[in-house]
């Protein structure tokens, strides 16, 4: 059984005080939540502040980006070096927004990983496909090349570190959610690529979040299907009581 993951990605909102505010009564909250990981991803600005006021709180903090060098003359870019310094315990690596917006690609994902197992942080690795991808019937092979090309080069012995959010992108900030049967079905299908790649027993233990308008009114159905393992929240994530719901689901 794998200890359900629900995290917030705060993408490009809340100041250093903000932050702060949020994380003092998500504290109050989490409090004797054993059975579940809360991790949540300010922007860059908010984390160390933010992860002095966790200091020895069991929430996760996450960066939402990381650079895919190691260090030098890269103006503008954060280091996995310098996240793990600020108390970073996760990275999330890939959402949709990069790879569409910033035009990362699979090969730049696959830097960012080992980078970031390499300063002992998580990694949540996001896929998912487009509208067009799906309704073109296209969406299993848009994730296997996504895992393929991004994943594949993971040692065995890190698999254990890794976390997949499968993000379609047609449901993020959409309202739209996909339906729990059409979710758990692209989550079994990713564990069958990596259990043909690594192994049936660290495919089984493989936490795969879902993300795309997860709110306090679909996160139990969502957490239902035997494949999902958790969340990757935007929006409902911002407001530290929705945010409340939706952990203890
Ligand atoms: P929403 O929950 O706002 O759809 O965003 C999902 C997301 O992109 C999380 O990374």
């Amino acid at each position: 059984m794998i200890r359900p993951i629900i995290a917030a990605n705060w993408k490009m909102n809340k100041t250093v005080s903000e932050s702060l505010d949020f994380v003092s009564r998500l504290m109050q909250l989490v409090i004797g939540m054993n059975d579940r990981q809360v991790v949540i991803a300010p922007p860059f600005t908010a984390l160390y502040a933010v992860g002095a006021a966790l200091k020895g709180s069991s929430i996760g903090l996450a960066a939402q980006n990381l650079s895919e060098n190691k260090d030098g003359a890269y103006t503008g870019e954060v280091s996995a070096r310098m996240l793990a310094d600020a108390g970073c315990t996760h990275v999330i690596i890939g959402h949709s927004e990069r790879r569409t917006i910033f035009g990362e690609s699979n090969d730049v994902i696959r830097a960012k990983i080992s980078m970031a197992l390499q300063s002992g942080m998580q990694p949540i690795v996001c896929i998912g496909e487009t509208i067009e991808e799906r309704e073109s019937g296209r969406t299993f092979d848009v994730i296997a090349k996504q895992i393929k090309e991004g994943l594949n080069q993971i040692e065995t012995s890190d698999i254990k570190h890794i976390i997949i959010a499968y993000e379609p992108v047609w449901a993020i900030g959409a309202g739209k959610t996909a339906t729990p049967e059409q979710a758990g079905e692209v989550h079994g299908f990713i564990r069958k690529l990596m259990e043909e790649r690594y192994g049936e027993e660290p495919a089984r233990r493989l936490p795969v979040l879902y993300g795309g308008s997860v709110n306090p009114d679909n996160i139990g159905k969502l957490m239902a299907q035997p494949d999902i393992n958790g969340a990757l929240v935007g929006g409902a994530g911002l407001n530290v009581d929705t945010f409340g719901k939706i952990i203890s689901f």
